[in-house]
């Protein structure tokens, strides 16, 4: 269809462009009818203008106008004009002016939208990724995805100035064993064979290190057949990094420069480096997470050693079975009416605890139900060791160690949300360091790697593999930006032979080493530095730094928290030719 193209675009006209002519392209926002003049809202990406439609001065383009409904498409002509005073909107880039319409084409029409292309929807998440084209066009999920763009460019100039070499690497690959589910790929030509889509480029990261490239990084699709969660999608993209020789820090240091710049150019904000690291241990202990959340303080105090054997029972007993008694102090609390006060038992004893006691803070004096039974000078111990400032209560908590640590900092991120405790737009980063190399698995009774089969144990724990598994530390870091873990990578083994061992460990044989992981072995055999690398999760990264609710709105196609996608109705059948194709027969 011949049309007038845009001169401009629905955004940029300012009162200096008064008296031009000027032609606009896009989606009707809305149309109001007003004593015979008619007003649309035309939208683009850009902006939203207003346009008039003056049946005296211009009878066929308002005679035009009267079928325009919401989401039309058009061309309209027409010259600039100031809104009166009064009708100007200054919270409009454009709201000092309009264009006062000559010409008008309907590019095309549109049924009524099933829901409005509005700010505040209030519809279901479902209907809103069913018609997502028209969700798209909210400002709000297009503002995620230019600066999800922008973040792909500051990413991709920073480590090209470091020399870094993006390669890509196979989307068909091996399907190998550990980590996640693998998505598979049947193969046409080979009967009975199929293809994982890569759940990361692990492998060939590494072996892009034995191959010399020294400085790799991929801006990159994973895929993992998973339990979906808030923070998770089966298709998801991370910002992929391998370097050879190199420790810890170099990594650390490389991650960090890019998170600042991230902060910086995204949010303008200075984070200061190099960035504050706990170990896995502290972090359980004082956080109850492998991820904690430092925007606010509330830590896990441990004051087992004060309580204990002090004459209450439910401690002395825990105790007694190798328990701990732990606490957090909430600030505020102690005007907390009683019914406040169950309403966090509650909430505890929904997160596994058998109960909460209280110990209160309140104008230098001390009150608690316990008092009774441990003493006044005990408890000041407790709130002493709790560090807990006045007008806040220490609640206490007994039980195993794990479950003590991790109820209480489930409890410590509910109540922080229920107070109001995290300040806005403010940013905690944090590494984790120290983790387990194994963790054992009660379901597969064997160990299972915490993070990956190919992570480097310290070498001062190495002798322990054989002695101890479960005490060897590995060479891993995660690193968690309020709260989410944003990235996680280590240090590599690059010999044959240390690399068999922790198969061997993980219960893969020779034979299913060979056959599943051979190209590493070989490859390992052929002269490997010393390498390691990290993955950073780039749809959380957007998340966090957009402050979107969901990874949802962060990701242009995003798949539902039953792994499917609405718009296309996908997964779905195929046809029993391209069944038979591949060789492939549905049992149910
Ligand atoms: P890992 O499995 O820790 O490491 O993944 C790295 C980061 O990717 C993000 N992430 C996800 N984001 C959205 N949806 C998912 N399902 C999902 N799974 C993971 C997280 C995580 O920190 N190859 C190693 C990295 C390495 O060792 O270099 C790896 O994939 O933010
Ligand atoms: P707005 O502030 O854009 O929502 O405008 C409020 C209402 O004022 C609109 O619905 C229009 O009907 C009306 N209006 C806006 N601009 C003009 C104008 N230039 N002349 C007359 N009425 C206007």
């Amino acid at each position: 269809m011949e049309f007038r193209k845009r001169t401009c675009t629905c955004g940029e006209l300012r009162p200096e462009h008064v008296g031009k002519t000027v032609t606009l392209n896009g989606w009707v926002d809305g149309r109001r009818d007003l004593g015979g003049l008619i007003f649309i809202d035309l939208r683009d990406r850009y902006g939203k203008t207003q346009v008039v439609f003056e049946p005296q001065s211009q009878p066929e383009a308002t005679e035009t106008a009267k079928e325009i409904r919401s989401e039309y498409v058009l061309s309209v002509t027409g010259t600039v004009a100031p809104r009166p005073e009064g009708m100007i909107k200054r919270t409009m880039p454009t709201g000092a002016i309009e264009v006062r319409a000559s010409e008008l084409t309907i590019l095309n029409k549109a049924d009524t939208p099933p829901f409005p292309v509005a700010d505040e929807i209030d519809v279901s998440e479902e209907l809103r990724l069913r018609y997502r084209y028209i969700d798209l066009r909210r400002s709000a999920l297009q503002r995620s995805l230019l600066t999800r763009h922008r973040m792909y460019q500051i990413v991709r100039k920073y480590f090209d100035e470091l020399n870094f070499v993006e390669v890509e690497t196979p989307m068909l690959m091996k399907s190998t064993p550990e980590g996640a589910r693998d998505y598979l790929v049947p193969s046409r030509v080979h009967p009975g064979k199929f293809f994982a889509l890569p759940q990361s480029p692990q492998t060939y990261k590494q072996i892009l290190m034995v191959s010399g490239l020294d400085r790799y990084f991929q801006i990159v699709k994973c895929f993992r057949d998973e339990d979906p969660r808030a923070d998770r999608q089966p298709e998801f993209t991370q910002i992929d990094v391998e370097m050879s020789f190199i420790d810890e820090s170099d990594i650390m240091s490389v991650v960090e420069g890019l998170v600042v710049r991230l902060l910086k150019e995204i949010n303008g904000v200075d984070l200061p480096a190099p960035f504050r690291r706990l170990t896995y241990d502290e972090a359980v202990r004082s956080y109850g997470s492998d991820k904690p959340d430092l925007r606010f303080g509330m830590p896990i105090v441990d004051v087992t050693s004060p309580l204990a054997g002090k004459g209450f029972k439910v401690f002395d007993e825990a105790v007694a079975r190798g328990g701990v008694v732990a606490g957090i102090a909430i600030p505020g609390a102690a005007t907390f009416s009683r019914k406040q006060l169950d309403g966090i038992t509650e909430t505890a004893k929904k997160l596994g605890a058998s109960g909460l006691a209280y110990v209160k803070v309140h104008e230098g004096a001390i009150e608690s139900p316990i008092e009774k039974f441990v003493g006044a000078e005990t408890l000041h111990a407790v709130v002493h060791a709790m560090n807990a400032e006045d007008g806040s209560v220490c609640a206490l908590m007994a039980d195993v160690p794990q479950k003590t640590f991790s109820v209480l900092g489930d409890l410590r991120l509910e109540l922080a949300k229920r107070l109001n405790l995290i300040p806005e737009n403010s940013f905690a980063v944090e590494w984790v360091t120290g983790f387990p190399l194994l963790e054992y698995s009660e379901e597969e009774k064997r160990y299972v790697a915490m993070h990956h089969p190919f992570t480097s144990p310290r070498p001062e724990d190495v002798p322990k593999l054989r002695t101890d598994p479960a005490s060897v530390r590995a060479r891993a870091y995660d690193l968690v930006l309020n709260g989410n873990e944003i990235a996680g990578g280590s240090i590599r083994i690059h010999t044959p032979e240390l690399q068999s061992d922790i198969f061997r460990l993980l219960g893969i044989g020779e034979a299913e080493a060979r056959s599943k992981f051979g190209f590493l072995l070989d490859a390992f055999k052929y002269g490997a530095p010393p390498h390691g690398g990290i993955a950073l999760g780039f749809d959380r990264l957007v998340m966090i730094l957009t402050g979107a609710k969901s990874i949802r709105d962060v990701i242009a196609f995003p798949k539902t928290g039953s792994a499917m996608s609405l718009m296309d109705d996908s997964p779905s059948e195929v046809s029993p030719t391209q069944l038979e194709e591949l060789h492939i027969r549905i049992t149910e």
